[in-house]
């Protein structure tokens, strides 16, 4: 079965940790969404889709390359986030875009991210006080790479 993952990390490369934890356990190719051609998407069996979380949503760079994919029945997907609040609600724009596709519904995984800055174009703005420092941890990353085991049986 071939596998990919995708992803966008922009503010503290969180996402890409995970992404990389699990694409050990997947035997994944690990694709950044600037480097993801649809035209290969769409010869993988799975797909993990994985983002940081912006104002409550994954980064639109992630969610309109998914809306771009063609009728993907068949394909399995999964989706993944970190953000301040580690929570999978904020998945659901996302979520959406993967069943518009027809993709078959693998599951999702979150974790909270370390929130210490934020890009604006070509500036770095870091916080005072990071919030959730050094997520995702190893126990984080462990918990990615269950999930991605857990995968493995579907
Ligand atoms: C400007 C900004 C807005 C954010 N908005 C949210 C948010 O609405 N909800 C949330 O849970 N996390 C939010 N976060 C936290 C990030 O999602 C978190 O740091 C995430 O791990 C970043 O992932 P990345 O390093 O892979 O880009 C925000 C962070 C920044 C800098």
């Amino acid at each position: 079965m071939k596998r990919a993952i995708v992803y966008e990390s922009l503010s503290n490369g969180n996402t890409e940790k995970v992404a990389r934890a699990m694409a050990t356990v997947l035997d994944a190719k690990l694709i950044p969404v600037k480097e993801a051609r649809l035209e290969e998407l769409i010869y993988y069996d799975m797909l993990g889709f994985g983002s940081g979380i912006f104002a409550g949503s994954p980064y639109r760079s992630i969610t309109g390359l998914v809306g771009k994919l063609p009728d993907m029945k068949g394909h399995k997907a999964f989706v993944f986030s970190t953000g301040g609040e580690g929570n999978p609600k904020h998945h659901r724009a996302l979520k959406e875009k993967v069943l518009s596709r027809g993709f078959d519904f693998a599951g999702e995984f979150c974790c909270k991210g370390e929130v210490s800055k934020m890009k604006i174009l070509f500036w770095t703005i870091n916080f005072k006080e990071a919030t959730n420092p050094g997520q995702p941890n190893e126990e984080d990353l462990e918990n990615a790479r269950i999930f991605a085991k857990n995968l493995l049986n579907k």
